[in-house]
């Protein structure tokens, strides 16, 4: 019995000795490379690699589809705007609030969609009836229709924005609008008039009757599904606040001078 054991204790032993002896070696030499990999990471890299390193990070978001990524590569804060051709209010949200985001570059962040129908009720013989009467369904179709050819915000906000500069002599102007855009004027009253312009417009009264909650006026404001009621003049501080920080513009760092002195005394 003794002696199986001392045998057994020797052979242990001497199993033992050698590979203890091994892993010191080996943690050495894992110790050397961590060292030396430190050292490496350090050390003063070439500007270019590091350039190519962010350019090879970035690239998939700047070519991935534009309704899934911003600038920075974050996802693009959706915009719902339910608004109608003719009402002085929504013109103001065009020129006063949105335009001026696509001046600081706040509107690279967003997916803007121009939900043009707004205060619209069903006639008893099943059709629309406008809040300011039927040019203000052609004239949302127009802006619907912008959407349709135009995709891109970029492309179709402007005009929106020459057509509410324009709101009071839109018979007269509208078309200029599509021209002064290098567009084909009868592109756009074409779709308006046509299927597609009222394919558009179901498309937008059905996302109208569907808000949650309703609307109570217009223009009516969603930022990423949330409704910001009477606060729409303000879209630039809830557009910043969604958007990833990394793809910010300078111009969400500077609080809007309307805002700076409130709840002071
Ligand atoms: C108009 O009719 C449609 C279809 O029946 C309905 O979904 C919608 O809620 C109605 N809208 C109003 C404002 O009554």
């Amino acid at each position: 019995m003794t002696t199986s054991l001392s045998i057994s204790d020797d052979t242990m032993q001497h199993q033992q000795r050698p590979w203890f002896t091994a892993s010191k070696v080996q943690g050495a030499i894992l110790v050397a490379l961590v060292v030396l990999l430190v050292l490496v990471l350090a050390g003063p890299r070439p500007k270019v690699k590091s350039d190519l390193l962010s350019d090879c990070i970035q690239q998939p978001a700047a070519v991935a589809s534009t309704k899934a990524a911003a600038v920075g590569g974050g996802a693009l804060v959706e915009v719902g705007f339910y608004g109608e051709s003719l009402c002085p209010d929504c013109q103001h949200m065009v020129r006063d609030v949105l335009q001026p985001l696509f001046d600081n570059k706040v509107a690279t962040l967003m997916d803007l969609t121009y939900y043009a129908f707004g205060n619209v009720h069903n006639d008893s013989d099943g059709s629309y009836a406008y809040q300011h009467g039927a040019a203000e369904g052609k004239y949302n179709r127009y802006m619907l229709c912008a959407q349709e050819l135009h995709p891109k915000q970029d492309d179709w906000f402007p005009f929106v924005k020459c057509l509410a500069d324009n709101m009071r002599s839109l018979t007269s102007k509208a078309d200029g609008c599509a021209t002064s855009l290098g567009w084909d004027a009868g592109d756009i009253s074409g779709c308006a008039e046509g299927d597609k312009g009222k394919e558009a417009e179901d498309r937008a009264a059905a996302a109208t009757w569907a808000l949650r909650p309703d609307k109570t006026f217009v223009p009516w404001i969603l930022v990423n599904g949330v409704a910001i009621g009477g606060d729409f003049e303000n879209l630039e501080r809830y557009v910043c606040a969604a958007a990833p920080a990394a793809s910010r513009p300078e111009a969400c760092y500077q609080l809007p001078s309307s805002l700076q002195h409130m709840g002071r005394r």
